[in-house]
């Protein structure tokens, strides 16, 4: 159980998650990469099927290679390392959304050791690339990369719309 006894310093620490695509050639220690890892290994999935597997890539030509097969990973380039989701590709709407809630807690566990982190999509045509670069078979997914490391300098304050406009009481209203 999270501690209780200050739950701002917490849900500050949640609402302070911002995307973090400028790294500093720093690299990160392997007791911190191994406890990312320990805290990914602990997301939740659709009936604990645990879809997952993360491909953690540290060398600098891999990181090239990936940052430029399509999409919008380009910041993998810069990152110490990535981590990338391969997901089975038998069901996806399950996959997917088991996908997003790993990549999450693995930017969170990032960000708790001072690392920064962003998602990185990759299109269709650099899915099948990235799985080429990385040896992945059909029918794997290789959709989501997480590049990370120590920020080169303060991440943006972000814009989101007001809570007014996202939540509704009782019934929806348009
Ligand atoms: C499903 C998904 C895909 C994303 N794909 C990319 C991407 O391909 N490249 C990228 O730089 N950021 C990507 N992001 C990060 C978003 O751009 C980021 O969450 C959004 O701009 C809000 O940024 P902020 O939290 O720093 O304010 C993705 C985020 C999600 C949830």
């Amino acid at each position: 159980m999270a501690e209780t006894a200050n739950p701002r310093r917490f849900t500050d620490f949640l609402r302070g998650l911002r995307a973090v695509r400028d790294f500093k050639r720093q690299p990160i220690p392997d007791d911190v990469v191994h406890d990312i890892l320990e805290v990914a290994r602990w997301s939740g999935s659709a009936s604990n099927r645990q879809f997952a597997q993360i491909i953690v890539v540290h060398q600098p030509d891999s990181l090239q290679a990936l940052s430029g097969v399509g999409g919008y990973a380009g910041h993998l380039r810069g990152a110490a390392l990535a981590m990338i989701l391969v997901m089975p590709g038998e069901w996806a709407e399950g996959e997917t959304f088991d996908e997003g809630r790993m990549a999450e807690r693995i930017m969170l566990a990032a960000a708790a050791h001072g690392l920064g982190a962003s998602i990185g999509w990759f299109s269709p045509d650099g899915r099948a690339k990235a799985k080429q670069i990385l040896g992945v078979p059909d029918p794997k997914v290789v959709r989501t990369a997480i590049s990370m490391g120590y920020p080169a300098r303060a991440p943006r304050r972000g814009k989101r719309k007001p809570l007014s406009d996202l939540v509704l009481e009782e019934r929806y209203r348009p």
